[in-house]
């Protein structure tokens, strides 16, 4: 079995690597020149657990290759589209650009036989219109969406939850096809929907939509807990042992970001009012808005500190949108730390993987090498991004290191008890002082 895939970001250089790792010769393909020398190498342009060595040793093996020439992909039995839908400058929709570009880009290197297998995020209706793109070659297309989670994503492309293929109505050739690419998966029992093309595009869309809407109804209850004196942790752990709520994604904090979420709700929604279902998705307007009054609370919450103590110095811990990951795309702790800074605060910013995005991302950011150097000579720290790294830090040895007394927890994360057993005024998001 012969596989490409085009793109070579975060979902196509794991799903390549992933790929040559089950055994295909594959070849990942990219227009980036600087992204596929690197990937040559064996190096991920990002930060992502287990990805070196995946890469690494499909490269060392040669079953894995990386071109920009999209000729190469050439008698391939598979082909994934794996190009990123990012949101449409100016708008809410998604840019469909790349998947447009790389279609187009394929057609005279497929034909019969070849089954083009979409796994971007994309509005539902695209993969018909796709599909309709695709068949005067004779290839078929799929639409077999990822869910593939930054900081776990070898582990979830190997190990998934589940796997969704959405096929045109009695096209058995391209779930048979499918079944063989993931055959070792399959062994395993893991769960396989086929489905129609609207279902897969759905399939993937909603669950990211839930899981927004999970989080922003716990930070909702963070906003109503500040007000009435209630614990919102205490509330998500209590809630969460009803088995029908589950305690996952009810972190109550600064809220989501990342490259998925925040635009894909705002695609979902965009792509709901052109159907004429605007006010059907209405609360994802809601769910986006909750999740940015959280960055907005915690500016609120520094801000407050800094004139009790009457100081203007933030030590930003994390600038990641989460731990595990370098990503700084719609990071809320890269979003705070801009926004205090342009009301005048002096920030000093550490994170232990995202220093090099951050900095392109917001080059007036100080960001230093390490968390002694942040906390130095601040007057409050804060928490964005719940790296173990913070986790693990000594409050004791803490204190010997700064003379500020005041810690603003954005993930509700520390354990405020030590803390406060050293002197710091624990403040978390959603939480009684
Ligand atoms: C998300 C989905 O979880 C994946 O299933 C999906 O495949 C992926 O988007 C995608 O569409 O490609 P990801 O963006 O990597 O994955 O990150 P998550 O782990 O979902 O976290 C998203 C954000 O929510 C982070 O900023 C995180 O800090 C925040 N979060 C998460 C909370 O604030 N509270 C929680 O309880 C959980």
């Amino acid at each position: 079995m012969k596989i490409a895939v085009i793109g070579c970001g975060y979902l196509g250089a794991v799903h390549a690597a992933a790929m040559a790792s089950l055994g295909y010769e594959t070849v990942g393909v990219d227009v980036d020149e600087a992204k596929i020398e690197r990937l040559r190498r064996g190096e991920p342009p990002f930060y992502e657990p287990g990805l070196p060595e995946l890469l690494k040793a499909g490269v060392d093996a040669g079953t894995l290759r990386f071109t920009t020439d999209v000729s190469e992909v050439a008698g391939s039995d598979v082909v994934f589209i794996a190009v990123g839908t990012p949101q449409r400058a100016g708008s809410d929709a998604a840019d469909l650009t790349y998947v447009d570009a790389s279609i187009e880009s394929l057609l005279p290197h497929i034909g019969e036989g070849t089954l083009v297998a979409g796994k971007s995020t994309v509005p539902v209706g695209t993969a018909q219109r796709l599909a309709d793109i695709v068949a005067p070659t004779g290839a078929a297309l799929a639409w077999n969406p990822e869910f593939l989670r930054e900081g776990f994503a070898v582990e979830d492309t190997l190990t998934p939850d589940r796997l969704v293929y959405g096929v045109a109505d009695g096209d058995d050739a391209s779930v048979a096809r499918l079944d063989e690419v993931y055959a070792g998966i399959l062994a395993r029992g893991t769960d396989r929907l086929v489905v129609n093309f609207a279902t897969a595009e759905l399939v993937k869309v909603s669950a990211n939509a839930f899981l927004a809407t999970k989080i922003s109804f716990i930070n909702a209850m963070a906003e109503l807990s500040e007000t009435v004196g209630a614990d919102v942790t205490q509330l998500a752990d209590a809630i969460g042992l009803d088995a029908r709520i589950g305690r996952r994604f009810l972190n109550a904090g600064l809220g989501f970001g990342g490259g998925c979420l925040p635009k894909d709700i705002r695609a979902f929604q965009a792509r709901a009012d052109e159907l004429g279902h605007g006010q059907t998705l209405g609360f994802l307007r809601e769910v986006d808005q909750i999740n940015l009054r959280r960055r907005d609370r915690m500016v609120a919450l520094i801000d407050g500190e800094l004139a009790a103590v009457g100081g203007d110095r933030v030590a930003m811990l994390g600038l990641a949108f989460k731990p595990n990951s370098d990503d700084v795309r719609d990071s809320p702790a890269l979003d705070v730390s801009r926004t205090l800074q342009e009301r005048g605060r002096v920030v000093k910013a550490y994170d232990p993987e995202a220093s090099e995005t951050a900095r392109r991302s917001v080059p007036t950011l100080e960001i230093v090498g390490s968390v002694d150097e942040a906390i130095r000579n601040a007057d409050v720290l804060a928490l964005g991004t719940e790296w173990q790294q913070f986790r693990d830090l000594d409050p004791a040895e803490v204190a010997t290191k700064t003379a500020a007394r005041v810690i603003v927890d954005g993930r509700n994360t520390l354990d405020a008890r030590a803390w406060a057993a050293v002197g710091f005024k624990v403040i978390g998001l959603g939480r009684p002082d």
